[in-house]
């Protein structure tokens, strides 16, 4: 295996504050990893610096052996690397195929834009596929459900050909069904993609994370297994802040 996702001695610094902390990250090719931690432990913002959108401080982050550090958001995502942000980003007026063709056009060369296209290219064709949302490609997005909108953004970043996707708390706000929908899909995407997800929800971890790194204001507290995390001190004591045993979620 080799490394998708290097990040090495990271640091973010916002007006003095420190948000990520010297982080070393290490993501292998084909891995599903989990990144959880309390609010405001650098989460979302170690995904801003990956993508381009925050300036690191201090540090290195290099995608299938490319440093991505100064490059603009738009190149970051023609080397193939996509995200989810925690609100919803699809037009709401648009058909949910209209959206997955806006998405797919985003990485095609300007040539083959002009020539008409016809039907449903293999990439849009691929992404209704896998999310399942074939039924409702002629309906207007702003009626999906919640479960229905994140399945639709990540059939987006699938029509762009991504080898590594950052998903930010997916399963946010989302019923049982929808969660074990997603990530029934999560488990699928992964198989031919390298997959970071943030996710609070402990019930979702245990059912389908197997390595999950756990931040802790702006620095790694601990990498491993479900068992591993669930099972260590730091991870009860700051994380929740609860007993071990309702801390992560442990069943008896
Ligand atoms: N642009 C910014 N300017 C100043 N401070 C920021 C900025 N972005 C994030 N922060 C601060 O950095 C810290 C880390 O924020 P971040 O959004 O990465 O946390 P998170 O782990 O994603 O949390 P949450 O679980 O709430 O989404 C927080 O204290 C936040 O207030
Ligand atoms: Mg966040």
């Amino acid at each position: 295996m080799s490394a998708m996702i290097e990040v090495r001695g990271l640091s973010v610094v916002f007006d003095g504050f420190r948000a990520i902390d010297g982080i070393d990250l290490t993501v292998e090719q084909g891995e599903l990893r989990f990144l959880i931690g309390p609010n405001g432990a650098g989460k979302t913002t170690l995904i801003d610096v990956i993508t381009g959108l925050t300036r690191p401080t201090t540090g290195e982050v290099v995608f299938d052996g490319r440093s991505l550090v100064g490059l603009r958001e738009h190149q970051i995502v023609r080397l193939g690397v996509g995200r989810t942000f925690q609100t919803s980003v699809v037009f709401e007026e648009l058909t949910v195929l209209e959206n997955l063709d806006l998405a797919a056009s985003f990485r095609q060369p300007l040539w083959s834009l002009a020539r008409r296209r016809r039907g449903v290219s293999d990439a849009v064709a691929g992404a209704l596929e896998i999310t399942e949302l074939g039924p409702l490609a002629d309906r207007p997005a702003g009626v999906l459900s919640h479960g229905q909108r994140q399945w639709l953004e990540i059939g987006m970043l699938l029509t762009q050909g991504p080898k590594l996707l950052l998903l930010d708390e997916p399963v946010a706000g989302m019923s049982k069904d929808e969660r074990e929908r997603t990530g029934e899909l999560m488990t699928s995407v992964a198989r031919d993609h390298t997959v970071i997800v943030i996710e609070h929800d402990m019930e979702f971890l245990r059912r389908y994370a197997s390595q999950v790194t756990v931040l802790h204001e702006g620095r790694v507290l601990i990498e491993g297994s479900v068992d591993q995390i669930r099972d260590d001190p730091r991870v009860q004591e700051v994380y929740l802040g609860r007993k071990p045993s309702d801390a992560v979620g442990k069943q008896s």
